[in-house]
């Protein structure tokens, strides 16, 4: 098992190993005590990983039970966020218990942001079984649901009190939600890293190790700039495309697939302000390709612009992009809107 410290004021560590859902609870039991925990899942990985991670609660004799909501983006919303809430409040969950995130990114954002919210601010757990939660989401304390005006805009900082991955339920994604992990992991390669780019290009042959060095780049960024004001921001790389590309395609691309346009289209902006060589779209490009992800889309310019205006990267009337240089170097960039 490989452990990465994510060093901000109430340090947490991040468990990557094999077959860790079945040490869940007891780990749980050793960092918090007897207490009781409310785990939260989609009913598809309910009916894949509930049962083993129960059975680990109840071996490590912590009494546990469960809200279970429909798979998929439609439910970040305030709805599924109350419901939450709401079942917390039916249960008896107490400051002292636990809440648990069991899932990829949609439970964790939705768990993380309940778990803030019960009784202003219980402990959370995450317990990622995508890629992309295991890279990205389930780190750092980004918790959040979407309004109808845009993704992500009701949310708060919540950072986990512990994250355990276990590598082995990637086994079960759909290839296209294994991609959408990748589109996170080679950006961290065009920000921080060129061999891990190129890596993920070639195809990742240790994954246990490729989530690790993502955790721990990640984690950098994090430590040094928790609440997202200066260097954290180059973790959206893509993302002003990509928030955009969701909304406006009904969130029919996943979070994972947008952000592959939107690091081709940064990479492309950054090209036309002579930041970059033109070329390193296309060496892009490739790496996003071989992982059969998209790298285009049918919507309009204007269409994309118009869905940037409610995003949370906006600052009066600029916008934050963040531009590559080169392959492990991106720069951060505001650009009046009008000049876009
Ligand atoms: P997701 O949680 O919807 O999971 C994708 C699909 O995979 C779902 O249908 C889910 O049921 C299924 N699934 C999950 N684990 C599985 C498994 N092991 N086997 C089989 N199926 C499985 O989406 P995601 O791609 O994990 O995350 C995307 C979300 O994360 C977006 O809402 C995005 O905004 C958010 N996000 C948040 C942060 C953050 O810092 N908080 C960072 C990146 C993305
Ligand atoms: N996913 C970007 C961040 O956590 O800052």
């Amino acid at each position: 098992m490989k452990t990465v410290h994510i060093d901000v004021s109430n340090g947490y560590d991040v468990l990557i190993g094999r077959g860790l859902l079945d040490s869940a609870g007891e780990k749980c039991v050793s960092l918090f005590g007897k207490c009781r925990a409310m785990i939260v899942a989609d009913d598809t990985v309910a009916n894949l990983y509930l049962e083993r991670v129960l059975k680990s609660f109840e071996n490590a004799g912590m009494p546990a039970f469960v809200f279970v909501f429909p798979a998929g983006e439609a439910s970040k919303n305030k709805d599924t966020l109350f419901e939450i809430l709401e079942s917390a409040a039916e249960n008896g969950l107490c400051r002292n218990d636990i809440m648990v995130a069991l899932g990829g990114g949609v439970a964790g954002d939705l768990a993380g942001l309940a778990s803030a919210l019960w009784q202003r601010g219980i402990k959370l757990v995450q317990l990622p079984t995508t890629l992309l939660a295991a890279v990205d989401s389930s780190v750092g304390g980004k918790t959040a649901v979407d309004l109808e005006n845009g993704k992500n805009l009701a949310g708060v900082f919540h950072q986990p009190s512990l994250v355990i991955c276990d590598v082995e339920t990637f086994k079960t994604l759909p290839a296209e939600v294994f991609a959408c992990g990748m589109a996170e992991v080679i950006k961290y390669g065009v920000l921080f890293d060129k061999e891990l780019f190129e890596e993920a290009g070639n195809g990742i042959s240790d994954i246990e190790s490729t989530v690790e060095k993502c955790v721990m780049l990640k984690g950098r960024c994090v430590a040094e700039d928790e609440f997202d004001f200066g260097s954290r921001r180059l973790l959206n790389l893509g993302h002003t495309f990509a928030h955009s590309i969701e909304k406006i395609s009904e969130y029919k691309f996943a979070h994972g697939e947008a952000v592959a346009i939107g690091m081709v289209m940064a990479a492309e902006l950054s090209a036309k302000m002579n930041i970059c060589d033109p070329s390193l779209a296309d060496e892009i490009r490739e790496a996003l390709i071989k992982n059969d992800l998209p790298v285009s889309c049918s919507f309009s310019f204007e269409e994309i612009k118009s869905g940037m205006v409610n995003d949370k990267k906006r600052n009066g009337d600029k916008i934050a992009f963040i531009l590559p240089e080169r392959i492990g170097k991106c720069v951060i960039e505001n650009i009046k809107s009008s000049e876009i």
